[in-house]
């Protein structure tokens, strides 16, 4: 990290900014203890897995590669299942290898996940029949139930959230690592209801001609089981590093090249409501060795984005920054080109990522938020189209998915309607697109890819 000001980046230098979207804790002398808790904890990666993800990003920052990044929008304390686990899992690795099958093009895999436990809020405050509570801020802070006890912020959800982000991550990485993954087992990817669905049968389809070339290779007298990569996945985690409290106690110091690493997960990214040049979020991110991801919204101005560049990459790290657009599909393709070409100029190689959610969230006429298959895809096809004109590379996408049968993103092949969102509408936060869906979107993308790839 390079920096002009005199004063020197610490953890703990957030705190002397301001800090949007914190919870109001009633209690700091409570919030101390459990951050003293929290720092004595071990650390849920190490800086040496986050400078391997940081060569992955350089690959997709050089047209080489692609970036999946999916998962929950807030993760659930009442949902951290091995099914639910192995579900979602499930589905991210079937998206991974349906874009690699059909383009080529290797993909790096990053879940919403083991950490995603916080949410920033449009209003600080919620109001039902004249009474007003602090909002819902994720199951790191409080609890979604509409009473006052409910929605006091705890400061020791911190210390739980950090325990259910082990027991995930110790789940992933058994799944990984320990032979789920192996791309023998392609066909065992694919749950029961998406297998009976068209784009379930699309993917037996690639899964077969995978085993074929799995027994082709073992025929000509190829050792199988040498190839590591063959068995295991690298599989990384991300989330919104909103609450800095908990950010903060779980940054540590690499005893191999003595930089700051926030061991809370391999990517935390600033989100749209944080990502204020001079506010705390900002202020933690560009100091921690891990790399960053930052949310772009539509207000953001070309020359923001390089201001936000400049502070979070100055030494112009390849893989070090990702951007995540999240547009709108109405306006990705006036806006992005402007900002592209301006973060180009100004010599940054930065990963362009498109998050197809968040700028097309609406409410249904019962009230449900929600979002509309077919515009998640017109924003990622727009955002590719700006990429293939500028001669960039549109480098992947950022989704909200889940690995159950919900009902919360409106259309795809099940043409789910709004009168079937209630049906089973389980999202504490944003609508997710369920595994049919995300499967159907890994098919369209990859035909996208392979456009791009040829171009
Ligand atoms: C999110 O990713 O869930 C989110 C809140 O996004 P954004 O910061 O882009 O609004
Ligand atoms: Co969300």
């Amino acid at each position: 990290m390079r920096r002009d000001d005199a004063e020197q980046w610490h953890p703990g230098s957030w705190r002397a900014r301001e800090v949007a979207q914190q919870p109001a804790w009633p209690d700091t002398e409570e919030l101390k203890r459990a951050e003293a808790r929290l720092s004595s904890l071990p650390p849920l990666v190490f800086a040496g897995e986050a400078r391997h993800l940081t060569d992955q990003l350089a690959e997709v920052a050089a047209g080489r590669a692609f970036l999946l990044q999916a998962g929950d929008c807030a993760e659930s304390f009442h949902d951290g299942s091995a099914d639910a686990i192995r579900d979602k899992l499930k589905v991210i690795l079937q998206m991974a290898v349906v874009l690699t099958y059909a383009t080529g093009v290797p993909v790096v895999k990053v879940g919403r996940i083991a950490g995603q436990f916080a949410k920033p809020r449009s209003a600080e405050l919620e109001e039902i029949d004249g009474v007003a509570l602090e909002s819902f801020r994720g199951h790191m802070v409080n609890d979604e139930a509409f009473d006052a006890e409910a929605r006091r912020p705890d400061p020791w959800r911190l210390v739980e959230a950090y325990g259910q982000s082990v027991a995930t991550l110790n789940l992933l990485r058994a799944f990984t690592k320990g032979g789920f993954a192996d791309l023998a087992r392609v066909q065992a990817w694919n749950q029961e209801f998406v297998a009976t669905s068209s784009e379930g049968r699309r993917y037996t389809k690639i899964a077969a001609e995978i085993e074929r070339a799995l027994t082709f290779m073992r025929a000509c007298g190829i050792d199988l089981n040498k190839e590591h990569s063959l068995h295991e996945v690298d599989f990384y985690t991300s989330h919104e590093a909103l609450v800095l409290n908990y950010e903060e106690a779980l940054t540590r110091r690499d005893s191999l090249t003595g930089s700051w690493y926030d061991c809370s997960a391999h990517l935390v990214w600033i989100g749209e409501r944080t990502r204020q040049l001079d506010g705390a979020h900002v202020e933690f991110a560009s100091g921690i060795g891990n790399p960053i991801a930052c949310k772009l919204g539509p207000s953001v101005a070309p020359e923001d984005a390089v201001e936000l560049a400049e502070r979070l990459d100055p030494d112009r790290t390849a893989g070090r920054l990702t951007f995540i657009t999240r547009l709108g599909a109405d306006r990705v393709e006036d806006l992005l080109g402007p900002i592209v070409e301006a973060v180009s100029a100004a010599g940054h190689l930065v990963v362009w990522t498109c998050d197809p959610m968040h700028g097309n969230t609406f409410a249904a006429d019962n009230g449900r938020k929600t979002r509309r298959f077919d515009d998640i895809l017109r924003e990622i096809r727009g955002f590719f189209a700006v990429h293939r004109s500028l001669g960039t590379w549109a480098g992947g996408v950022h989704v909200e998915l889940t690995g159950a049968e919900v009902t919360e993103c409106l259309g795809g092949a099940e043409a789910i309607g709004q009168s079937d969102l209630d049906e089973n509408y389980t999202s504490m936060c944003d609508p997710r697109l369920n595994a049919r869906q995300s499967l159907d979107l890994a098919f369209r993308v990859s035909e996208l890819l392979s456009l791009e790839r040829a171009a």
